[in-house]
């Protein structure tokens, strides 16, 4: 092409270059359009190659023309993208400007604790007022322990109140929270205030009140001069702490071969207040605090002088005064996956959510 047709070509190309400058919406769209324009193989920039097909005498021109129209198409994009860069500076800051940072966030949803550790909680801080220590024992335990250890021996009939899960390296799943007593008389000696919270296990047939799998609170005070009177107190104080609101307690006689004498402390059943349901078996009691003074064996065991000390000791259960607290009809709702129908975190620690629970109840039904 001669001169006269390389300017019209150029004519051309810069008007399209205004044409799609004023349709660019953003810095990006400039970008591509600079390498399609002024790139090697853009339209104008191909150009350049093309300079010695002219005659010697006409180059010097022909490249002056190209490198001036270089030049206006360079300042048309710079100033485009400048333009858009300011726009989209603008609207960034009027979007910061129309934030209003007064508003309430979005709540996360937060977990909670399971309502039976929610009351071993409480039930520790209780007792650290009276100066108690909180000792943890296994779960896995010594069949001496668990049984010889409190007065139980292999023919002893007692054994088979507690049937449990028996382990192939003769230990056993302990049948309750009574082998800590021993472990602690041998760790503190006397005089000795102890509980110690824990899960138990037992060859169980499951139901409303009844699990395999559930937790107690074991209880140990070592001293002189200690009796029956200290311990019905003790539990009365205890429970009307947890429960936060005055519950009726009756104690009758128990067997338990480790006290003696024993006792079993009920409270009135909570689901019912009285009047009898599947929970208490409708008996209207709920069987929450056995006791009794330590027998002079278990001491000796445990190495303590029953000449000079007396002790008494319970198994608070610790998974059905959480049922009796929180108005949990079944036991078996405590071991599902799923407890946010039972206990709302705000509820943790409040008042009675007996309302609150019947949704999981009706789950468990249906
Ligand atoms: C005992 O386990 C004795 N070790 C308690 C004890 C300790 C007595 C110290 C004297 C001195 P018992 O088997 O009754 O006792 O269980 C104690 C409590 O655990 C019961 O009152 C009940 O509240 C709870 N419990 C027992 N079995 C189950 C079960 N299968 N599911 C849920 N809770 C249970």
């Amino acid at each position: 092409m001669d001169l006269g047709q390389l300017q019209e070509t150029i004519k051309k190309i810069e008007a399209e270059v205004v044409s799609q400058l004023a349709e660019a919406s953003d810095v990006d769209g400039v970008r591509t359009l600079d390498s399609s324009v002024l790139g090697k193989s853009g339209t104008l920039g191909s150009l350049v190659t093309s300079i010695k097909d002219y005659p010697p005498e006409q180059r010097g021109q022909v490249g002056k023309t190209l490198n001036e129209a270089k030049g206006r198409v360079k300042k048309l994009l710079t100033r485009r993208m400048a333009e858009l860069d300011r726009a989209a500076l603008d609207a960034e800051t009027s979007a910061a400007a129309a934030f209003d940072r007064t508003l309430p966030g979005v709540a996360a949803p937060m977990g909670s604790v399971h309502p039976v550790t929610a009351v071993q909680w409480e039930i520790e801080r209780s007792f650290e007022r009276f100066g108690f220590t909180v000792e943890a024992g296994p779960e896995m335990e010594e069949e001496y322990n668990n049984f010889d250890a409190l007065n139980i021996p292999p023919s002893h009939p007692a054994r088979d109140m507690w049937d449990t899960f028996w382990l192939d390296n003769g230990k056993v799943l302990r049948t309750h929270t009574s082998p800590v007593q021993f472990r602690a008389m041998k760790k503190f000696g006397a005089p000795l205030r102890v509980i110690s919270p824990g899960r138990c296990f037992r060859y169980e047939t499951i139901d409303a009140s009844h699990e395999n799998t559930f937790h107690q609170v074991e209880g140990l005070v070592i001293d002189r001069d200690i009796s029956i009177p200290n311990l019905i107190a003790l539990a009365r104080t205890l429970l009307m702490d947890v429960m936060q609101r005055e519950v009726e307690l009756r104690v009758r006689p128990g067997f338990f071969p480790f006290v003696e004498p024993g006792i079993e402390i009920d409270m009135n059943c909570q689901i019912c207040a009285g009047k009898g349901c599947p929970t208490c078996k409708h008996s209207g009691w709920i069987e929450i605090l056995p006791a009794g003074m330590v027998h002079p064996n278990v001491l000796a065991a445990g190495g303590i002088d029953a000449e000079v000390y007396t002790g008494f000791a319970f198994g608070l259960g610790l998974t059905r005064l959480a049922m009796m607290k929180y108005g949990i009809k079944d036991i078996r709702v405590l071991n599902q996956g799923d407890l946010r129908a039972l206990v709302p975190p705000e509820c943790v620690g409040g008042p009675l959510l007996a309302s609150t629970t019947d949704d999981a109840h009706a789950a468990l039904e249906g």
